[in-house]
């Protein structure tokens, strides 16, 4: 099978790796992919937001099976797209359509959903610029921590936990009158603070049937110890201790289950992978957020969990085919540490050659933000590379994790040194 990835980061890497161990793959394209994805396929350089660069790369390469990397895309409705284009009638869609896909898109929408079909999610109102002062009212009714998000995708960045009732206010008001996160402001979900540990879970799903893929827990702030800004997410644990026996089975029976149930009852055209952002708070489940694709860097240490071919699980999902099933998984803990440029999550430099890389022999070097210059590898984004490394136990993977990148250098290099201590 022809077998167009979308995407251009350490997700998009992690598939591509596993999709070239498949038997069932003929070729891979990766648009835009990365330095390190042309191991495994060829690099399209078009803009997967591009429907019509999306389109003539799937004609030009005979493509059968499109794999939707990123939230943007499906957000702006590729599936939609392609399952209306008669050029385009026997191509597959991994991935969610439009409506289902403001499961992501609009954070109202998702706690409608929660709330329609009962799932334990943080207690919440939402506001426009109509109702600011009832904002203030409902903000003045709440406890500290303040919970403000934006409705719509922002980059990660739409979420503000404020400790302050006046601040809140202000931001509040930033957020519906003066655009603060431009049109993804324009209206504003308040929500209780809920304390404890956040961790991923994630499905794959036809629509119908669904598999559960291993958890794992991301690390989003910058520095050591969750201090300072959020990031795209600086490593990652699977799998993550505490979600099993009866947590997980909370987790399946409240959260999971009528997740996909919902979707289902919805009518939705869901293909793909449902990633739910959970914490745990003193033993009790809540969904924080769906996201309606997988999540990276988690991805970079579920894929690798996943003993089984993942080519044809996407196949069978996107072809309405899937088997509930239990998966079989590697066992072993996977830890991944995100290699970053100084300066992110804020500005900073690119186009750093990077040293190091023939160095590695064990674990899984992943590319993130690379690109191929000649015979260097330069970095190209924030999160420039990731090491995924396995072991018996965690303090295992983390050793092997943190040699792989102690062997990897570029000017200005950045990592957390604490992936995973907070499980130990
Ligand atoms: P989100 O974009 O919804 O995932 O939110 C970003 C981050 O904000 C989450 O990963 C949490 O760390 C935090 N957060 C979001 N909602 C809540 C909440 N209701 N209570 C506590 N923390 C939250
Ligand atoms: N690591 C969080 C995300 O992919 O959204």
């Amino acid at each position: 099978m022809n077998v167009l990835l979308l995407g251009s980061g350490g997700r998009e890497f992690t598939f591509a790796w596993k999709f070239k161990q498949s038997p069932l793959l003929t070729n891979l394209f990766i648009a835009p992919g990365n330095g390190g994805t042309e191991q495994f396929g060829t690099n399209i350089n078009i803009n997967p937001e591009d429907f019509l660069e999306v389109k003539n790369t799937i004609i030009e390469h005979n493509i059968e099976l499109v794999v939707v990397g990123p939230e943007a895309p499906l957000v702006a409705g590729i599936k939609n797209q392609i399952k209306a284009d008669t050029d385009l009638r026997n191509v597959n869609v991994l991935g969610p359509d439009k409506l289902a896909a403001t499961l992501e898109g609009s954070k109202d929408f998702a706690k409608e959903f929660m709330k329609k079909y009962d799932i334990p999610t943080a207690g919440y109102e939402t506001f426009t610029q109509e109702t600011l002062e009832s904002g203030y009212l409902f903000l003045e009714k709440m406890k500290a921590p303040y919970v403000l998000k934006a409705d719509g995708l922002a980059a990660g960045k739409g979420v503000l936990i404020i400790n302050d009732l006046e601040e809140a206010k202000n931001e509040l008001k930033a957020m519906l009158t003066e655009s603060k996160f431009g049109t993804a402001s324009k209206s504003v979900v308040i929500e209780e603070f809920l304390e404890g540990i956040e961790l991923s879970i994630f499905t794959l799903t036809d629509g119908d049937n669904y598999v559960i893929l291993p958890e794992a827990k991301d690390y989003k702030r910058i520095h050591d110890g969750d201090k300072g800004l959020n990031t795209g997410g600086m490593g990652a644990v699977s799998p993550v201790p505490f979600a099993q026996g009866e947590f997980l089975a909370k987790v399946r029976e409240r959260i999971i289950e009528p997740t996909m149930k919902g979707i289902k009852n919805e009518g939705y055209d869901y293909s793909g992978f449902v990633f739910f952002g959970l914490i745990n708070v003193n033993g009790e489940p809540f969904v924080i957020e769906y996201n309606v694709r997988m999540g990276d860097p988690e991805s970079e240490v579920v894929l690798p969990r996943v003993d089984e071919d993942l080519l044809a699980l996407c196949i069978d999902a996107a072809s309405g085919k899937l088997q509930s099933k239990s998966l079989n998984l590697i066992g072993q803990t996977a830890v991944t540490v995100m290699l970053v440029s100084g300066g992110y999550p804020e500005s900073y430099e690119k186009g750093k050659e990077i040293i190091g890389l023939d160095k590695i022999k064990d674990g899984i070097l992943i590319h993130a933000g690379t690109q191929t210059k000649g015979y260097t590898t330069v970095s190209s984004g924030g999160r420039v590379l990731t090491c995924t490394a396995f072991g018996n136990s965690l303090e295992g993977a983390q050793k092997k994790a943190y040699q792989m990148a102690r062997l990897i250098s570029f000017e200005k290099m950045f990592y957390r040194k604490d992936i995973g201590n907070d499980l130990l």
